[in-house]
């Protein structure tokens, strides 16, 4: 082994994150003085099958939300294991961490505990080469820049309003470059903070957990007609901008009834579908991520038959980036593109597991981040390294989303003229 790689120290600690709810933080330092940081980031609608976040339950501190424990267990179970590891070691470490863990849901030491070491020690081999972590990961030509797809209208669990779709997002492919992209989203969402402010009122400007506004509307049309209003008042049209949508679909099923609570009415999967269907002809929408509940593979299946050659259908709770959901949902044809949050799974080996499995079969990928979320821009790096074309992180507000967006216009800058920019082909169809 060089030396150099080798774990020297590994810590860990609880910080909090962007809602206040403690996280835990792993710092990985290696005998080449490489640092290594990250911190878990955290769902608020998250799937079923997700790997399991360790939390105090039962301690009064922070509410029962603390992680002192999945610290202590790192800094002793883990560090025990890890230190005098060699750093770049990847998939070996990964399978330590997977076996310290022992149980299938990462139930023990917590698929936070987990995600902060795995991704720290990435960090840290990285840092000890001294290249961009981008490079570390996608190798010395790394150089593909995601088409930002940024939420800027918040519903679902991440707001405190009525709205049954979680998100609302501009997508704004028709550019040439990531910085112009930004530009365009940034002056669509000024328009749209406009218009909520005269048509709504001043209290329509709050924002929700991913930076989004969160007004007091009571269907999508709403938002949907707010989002073509403010793309039109920035002066732009569905050749630069499009729209995704993320329904998050399990949050509003009832589950006794079968039905889904939307827009103040009760519909069952057929009528969500023509509802969908509908929404898709009036609106230019070129994505529409978990439409259905997380275990009906059946219905996700329909409507990828029906549109998927025109609009992505993104697997998130469905898939929570694990191979064998998505491997059932290759099978069964249940989407055409995957949402990848390395933090459902909990080690980066099986991320690029995952991903490979997408690509393989011909499925998009999007790197994405929490509605909870901390400061650290590495998903940004991680959606460059390995081409995922595709990110989804926030509005262009609030710190911890704006790292992500600001750390990839450096690596624009820093990239120059080899840098790529996909645009829509990073999609089926341009609209
Ligand atoms: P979450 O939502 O981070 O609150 O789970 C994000 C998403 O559903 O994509
Ligand atoms: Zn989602």
């Amino acid at each position: 082994m060089d030396f150099n790689f080798r774990i020297f120290d590994l810590r860990a600690r609880q910080i909090i994150d962007s809602r206040g709810n403690p996280t835990i933080e792993v710092e990985v330092l290696t005998e080449g003085y490489g640092v290594g940081i990250f911190a878990a980031p955290a769902g608020a609608s998250k799937g079923i099958f997700e790997a399991v976040e360790r939390r105090d339950r039962g301690d009064k501190r922070f509410g029962g939300k603390g992680v002192y424990s999945a610290v202590d267990l790192v800094n002793k179970d883990v560090s025990e294991v890890l230190i005098g590891m060699d750093s770049r070691k990847q998939f070996e470490i990964d399978r330590k961490l997977i076996e310290i863990d022992g149980t299938p849901n990462k139930s023990r030491i917590g698929g936070n505990a987990i995600v902060a070491t795995s991704i720290a020690v990435a960090l840290a081999a990285a840092d000890t080469y001294g290249i961009p972590f981008f490079k570390y990961i996608g190798g010395i030509n790394a150089n593909l820049l995601p088409v930002p797809m940024m939420n800027i209208i918040n519903g679902g669990k991440h707001a405190g309003n009525e709205l049954a779709i979680q998100e609302f997002m501009i997508v704004p492919a028709g550019v040439d470059r990531f910085s112009e992209a930004i530009r365009v989203a940034c002056e669509i969402y000024y328009e749209l903070k406009n218009y909520l402010k005269s048509n709504y009122g001043l209290s329509a400007i709050n924002v929700g957990d991913e930076g989004g506004f969160a007004p007091p509307f009571k269907t999508s049309e709403e938002a949907l007609k707010a989002l073509t209003t403010a793309i039109e008042k920035a002066g732009y049209d569905e050749s630069h901008v499009a729209i995704a949508l993320d329904a998050a679909a399990s949050s509003f099923y009832n589950e006794k009834e079968g039905v889904y609570l939307i827009d103040g009415k009760k519909l069952n999967s057929d009528e969500l579908l023509e509802y969908y269907m509908d929404l898709i002809n009036r609106f230019p929408i070129i994505s529409l991520e978990d439409p259905f509940q997380e275990e009906d593979f059946n219905k996700f299946a329909e409507i990828t038959s029906k549109i998927g050659k025109k609009v992505l259908i993104v697997g998130d709770d469905i898939f929570v980036t694990n191979p064998k959901r998505l491997e059932k949902g290759i099978k069964e044809g249940a989407a055409n593109a995957i949402l990848i949050k390395p933090n459902q799974i909990g080690t980066l080996s099986e991320t690029l597991e995952t991903i490979n499995l997408a690509r393989m079969n011909g499925y998009r990928t999007i790197m994405s981040h929490r509605s909870g979320q901390t400061e650290y821009p590495t998903i940004a790096d991680l959606a460059v390294g390995l081409r995922t074309g595709l990110i989804k992180t926030g509005a262009p507000a609030r710190g911890e989303r704006t790292a992500k967006y600001n750390r990839l216009l450096r690596i624009e800058e820093l990239l120059g003229d080899e840098s790529e920019f996909l645009g829509f082909k990073a999609f089926p169809r341009a609209p």
